[in-house]
């Protein structure tokens, strides 16, 4: 058993990352499925994500299940959470479920595979329920992800809400300090509809604003393929679910805006034509032109995938999830003129469409994904365009 410990020198909180059988060979294992960076290359690239965040970290890797246990229990009252990729175990150890039970720390399970895409014996996970998120299938960055996540969960705890029937119909509440009623943040994630990408991708968004005074409800819906129309309806649901219960949520409802990235943004611009009287939509690399998304990415059209077939085998599902006319309350777009993954033209078109009722901010030299932390210089234009939309 290796266990190692890394201190970093402004100390906010400590990590376990713990990883199963078979890990120590990453490198040489399946390198088509796992990558070529080895245990030591990766344990480099969390050391230095932790120090930056001001976070201690335990490493630790076994092949035996009990080895693994122990280092769970010996945690118990030294960390704040725990990061772990089981392996295999991941499928089948209820012992290990029971030790994460046990401790009561919070928890992010790793896979750097995308285990629902492999082997059906792969999809089902032990450890799952008790996980405050599950990362697949977004190879090694995984575990920077969950690192990050373990923070926003442990530095600001959220109350996480249900909207709706669903494990996806989910939100993550945080208040700010302060007497309200609030103004409030509805975050909408990207992630072009995959389910690999999740809500824990506006993590550093959500405490940002909290920070600032705005309640913030950084929403979960459905998605992979085949998730239209759900991935709108559940948005709407969340969108009501936040008006309807405004008063418990210290909320003022008239102060809302929803803010979407990419095609979170897409989602964050329906409701901006289909819900009124709330503030209005900052979309950020929004997807906003569905046919533009064939050229942003010719090779395999995430569109397609959303709505379960192309524009000629379901045109009747494509116009239904186009945007059309006019929005019913300000949008304001922001997009970087080198965004690559969603072309400008797509703020462009948007504009066009709705004759000049939507706003447009394009920011040269910028990319996608600047536009979500809080840490790069554009995040000010960001804030500007919330706190524009919130004063309406
Ligand atoms: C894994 C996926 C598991 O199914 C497998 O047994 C592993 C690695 C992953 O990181 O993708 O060992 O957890």
């Amino acid at each position: 058993m290796r266990l190692s410990e890394h201190r970093s020198r402004l100390i906010i909180m400590k990590l376990l990352i713990v990883n199963g059988p078979n890990l120590n060979l990453l490198g040489t294992r399946e390198p088509d499925i796992y990558g070529t960076e080895t245990l030591a290359d990766l344990e480099q690239q969390w050391l230095a994500c932790a120090a930056d965040l001001g976070i201690d970290v335990v490493t630790a890797q076994s092949n035996s299940e009990g080895a693994i246990i122990d280092v769970i229990h010996d945690a118990r009252d030294d960390v704040d959470g725990i990061v772990i990729n089981a392996g295999a175990l991941t499928h089948y150890s209820l012992a290990l479920a029971d030790a994460l039970t046990a401790v009561g720390l919070p928890f992010v399970e790793v896979h750097i595979s995308n285990v629902h895409a492999r082997e059906p014996w792969r999809h089902h996970s032990v450890l799952s329920e008790g996980a405050d998120a599950v990362i697949f299938g977004r190879g090694t960055r995984g575990y920077i992800d969950a690192i990050a996540h373990l923070y926003a969960v442990v530095t600001s705890p959220p109350v996480v809400v249900s909207y709706g029937p669903t494990q996806s119909n989910v939100m993550d509440v945080r208040t700010p300090d302060g007497d309200g009623p609030h103004p409030g943040v509805m975050i909408v994630h990207g992630g072009y509809w995959e389910d690999i990408w999740l809500r824990d991708l506006m993590d550093p968004m959500a405490l940002d604003l909290t920070s600032r005074g705005f309640s913030t409800f950084n929403v979960e819906y459905t998605t992979g393929d085949g998730s239209y129309p759900a991935a709108i309806t559940d948005i709407l649901g969340a969108f009501d679910h936040i008006v309807e219960h405004a008063g418990e949520f210290n909320l003022d409802p008239t102060r809302l805006v929803v803010v979407g990235h990419s095609a979170g943004g897409f989602l964050a611009v329906h409701v901006a034509h289909r819900r009124s009287r709330f503030a209005g939509v900052v979309g950020l690399g929004s997807i906003v032109d569905l046919d533009t998304v064939a050229v942003d990415c010719p090779e395999d059209n995430p569109v397609d995938h959303f709505i379960g077939g192309s524009r000629v085998e379901e045109p009747d599902m494509w116009e239904g999830a186009t945007i059309v006319g006019t929005p019913e309350v300000p949008v304001r777009l922001i997009h970087g003129s080198d965004d690559e993954f969603v072309t400008p033209i797509h703020a462009e078109h948007y504009v066009q469409m709705t004759r000049g009722a939507g706003m447009l901010t394009m920011l040269g030299g910028v990319g996608h994904m600047e536009l979500i932390d809080p840490r790069h210089d554009v995040w000010v234009e960001v804030l500007d365009a919330i706190t524009q939309t919130v004063a309406h």
